[in-house]
């Protein structure tokens, strides 16, 4: 595939997606997809429950937050010198405290404050579907089967909010290859796990944004065996914590940060399109393919623009440009050269 200014393996060099420092936005206002939940009358629905019912709703919620704290241990890991951006990291506290989770709740620091009594031991991970060879992980296999790497990648959701995150992990297309993709495979589905005990969110529609669970992702082919498609099990060199997808969970750098399901239990490659979960929450917002597009907006608002989180006050912050594909045209646009990209958002 050809390529315009990437890396060249060795040599250190400004990306063509590098942020500007101090090119920050303040976190006051963002266009919160919880308005689906209101579109979808649910909204209206918990407002209109009594007070005492609504309270124990929050509850279940809260029961998670006495657990034992979750705790992250270090990992090793080579740098490859063609994922090393020279980006702004968004600091460690951001990455960990502003998430997206429905599972866990549907607030940014819902996640943080509600997933840490998550117990992820016992773990498995089943790759199947259109292989030769299915491949079961369990959690030390995860960490050990594959030499793991640190890939600092942009994460820009969806919601027009960014960051830039040092993951560790390996990437999808050496697993998929060790399984051995059959001929007349087409697509990858991906599924989070199950488990509406330890995810208060999966209890209700209501609870989870409106959202039916399990949250089910997928992509191409061609996709899922391009590079740049990242299993990662860690960020800032240790384990995952749950807020943010522990103990696996996929990154699609070019892609709405819908596409980078959280806490993955399946990986089954198939012969047609698998379901996703927020294509099938609202179609008409949110596609299969959702590639970073500056040029497609939201119906809802505007993608031109996006707010780096992180750095900068409350009042000193200020929007960055979003870039075709999240800046990663280079590795990726031949994937869609024929595609009209408002039909296929
Ligand atoms: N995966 C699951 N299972 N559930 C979710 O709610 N949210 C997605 C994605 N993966 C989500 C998920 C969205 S909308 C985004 S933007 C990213 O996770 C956020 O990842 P982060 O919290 O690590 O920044």
């Amino acid at each position: 595939m050809a390529r315009k200014n990437r890396f060249t393996p060795g040599i250190l060099q400004r990306a063509p997606w590098h942020v500007v420092d101090n090119q920050v936005t303040p976190e006051s206002v963002f266009n919160d997809r919880r308005n689906i939940i209101k579109a979808l009358g649910l909204g209206a629905l918990g407002a209109s429950l009594p007070g005492q019912v609504q309270a124990g709703i929050f509850d279940l919620f809260g029961e998670q937050k006495a657990k034992n704290p979750f705790t992250t241990q270090s990992l090793n890991y080579s740098t490859p010198r063609q994922f090393v951006l020279p980006d702004v990291k968004t600091p460690e506290d951001k990455v960990t405290r502003h998430n997206n989770f429905y599972e866990f709740g549907t607030g940014k620091s819902d996640p943080y404050d509600n997933a840490q009594g998550f117990n992820v031991d016992p773990w498995t991970l089943v790759i199947d579907g259109l292989v030769d060879k299915p491949i079961t992980l369990d959690l030390q296999a995860l960490t050990k089967r594959f030499a793991l790497e640190e890939r600092t990648y942009r994460l820009r959701c969806v919601e027009a909010w960014s960051m830039v995150v040092p993951w560790v992990g390996f990437s999808l297309a050496t697993l998929l290859k060790d399984a051995g993709v059959k001929s007349n495979a087409t697509h990858v589905a991906f599924e989070t796990l199950f488990d509406p005990e330890q995810m208060p969110g999966q209890k209700s529609r209501l609870m989870g944004g409106g959202i039916h669970y399990p949250y089910v992702e997928g992509l191409t082919i061609a996709e899922a065996m391009n590079e740049l498609p990242f299993l990662a099990v860690g960020l800032y060199g240790k384990t995952l914590p749950p807020q943010n997808g522990a103990p696996i969970r996929l990154v699609v750098p070019w892609k709405y940060g819908f596409k980078s399901i959280k806490s993955v239990v399946r990986i089954r490659v198939m012969d047609k399109q698998p379901p996703t979960s927020w294509n099938q929450l609202a179609s008409n917002e949110y596609g299969f393919y959702a590639n970073v597009n500056p040029e497609v907006d939201h119906p809802r608002w505007s993608q031109a623009s996006e707010r780096s989180i992180g750095e900068g006050g409350l009042f000193s912050a200020k929007r960055i440009p979003t870039q075709m594909f999240n800046g990663y045209g280079d590795f990726v646009a031949d994937l869609y050269k024929n595609m009209d990209l408002r039909k296929f958002y």
